[in-house]
């Protein structure tokens, strides 16, 4: 029997991770969190002092990286070059920056690739933006979540309170807007609905609603086809 597949695409803040990590931990399948690699590549680069903006310089360090990828606690991590930058990720200079990395074409090939290599673990549960539709374009259950952008920005004002302490909600906004519109408007592997997804609105949504969703949908599957 082939292994499950579940791709979770949406733009900031719809709930991916939140979502993910849950349906995962309930069908005991891998979560996978594709962002993280886009950002581990931006990471690297912040710390080698490389210009995001210089796609040669950012493909070269990329060349130069060991990236070593491992299972922990039903979880996809990995290494740069033998470092685990996952404590780094989600820092302000990570965060302005992944975008930009995230439009160079040789940096997806590569990223891509290294996704479609984790199949090889087993069940699992993948989020980004381009799972449904270009990672895994056959999976048996692609999702697509979304959320309006105000009820967006509020979810991430309020983790950013609780993670660094400040932040204004219209400036979470604009960054939120800025990120959305360089993803859904780059040339490769734009942020879209993928063919065959189904896309749930979650902003009047408890994240349980919309785990139960995903979980008893993958589970009837299971059931029926036992
Ligand atoms: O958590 P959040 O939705 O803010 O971001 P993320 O999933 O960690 O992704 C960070 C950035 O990586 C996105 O804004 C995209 O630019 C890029 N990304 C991508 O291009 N393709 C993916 N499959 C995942 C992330
Ligand atoms: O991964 P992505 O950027 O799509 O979103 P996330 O980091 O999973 O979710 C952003 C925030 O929204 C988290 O703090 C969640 O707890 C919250 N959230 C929520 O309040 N209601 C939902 N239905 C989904 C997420």
């Amino acid at each position: 029997m082939t292994n499950y597949r579940i791709a979770i695409d949406g733009p900031a803040a719809s709930g991916k991770s939140t979502v993910s990590r849950e349906v995962a931990r309930n069908l005991k399948f891998m979560y996978v969190d594709s962002g993280a690699l886009y950002r581990g590549m931006t990471w690297k680069a912040v710390r080698e002092g490389v210009d995001v903006k210089d796609p040669e310089a950012v493909i070269d360090l990329m060349n130069r990286s060991e990236w070593d990828f491992f299972e922990e606690d039903l979880t996809l991590k990995f290494t740069i070059d033998g470092v685990d930058p996952t404590d780094h990720l989600r820092s302000e200079p990570v965060r302005e920056r992944v975008a930009d990395i995230a439009v160079i074409q040789e940096i997806r090939a590569f990223m891509v690739a290294r996704l479609q290599e984790t199949a090889a673990f087993g069940d699992l549960v993948m989020e980004g933006r381009d799972i449904g539709s270009v990672v895994f374009p056959d999976a048996l259950f692609k999702y697509y979540l979304d959320a309006d952008p105000e009820e967006r920005a509020r979810r991430r004002h309020k983790e950013l309170l609780a993670t660094e302490g400040r932040g204004e909600v219209s400036e979470v906004l604009s960054s939120l807007a800025r990120r959305d519109k360089m993803d859904s408007t780059r040339k490769t592997a734009p942020l879209q609905i993928p063919l065959g997804a189904r896309v749930i609105n979650t902003t009047g949504m408890t994240i349980e609603e919309v785990v139960d969703r995903i979980v008893s949908e993958v589970n009837e599957h299971r059931a029926a086809s036992a």
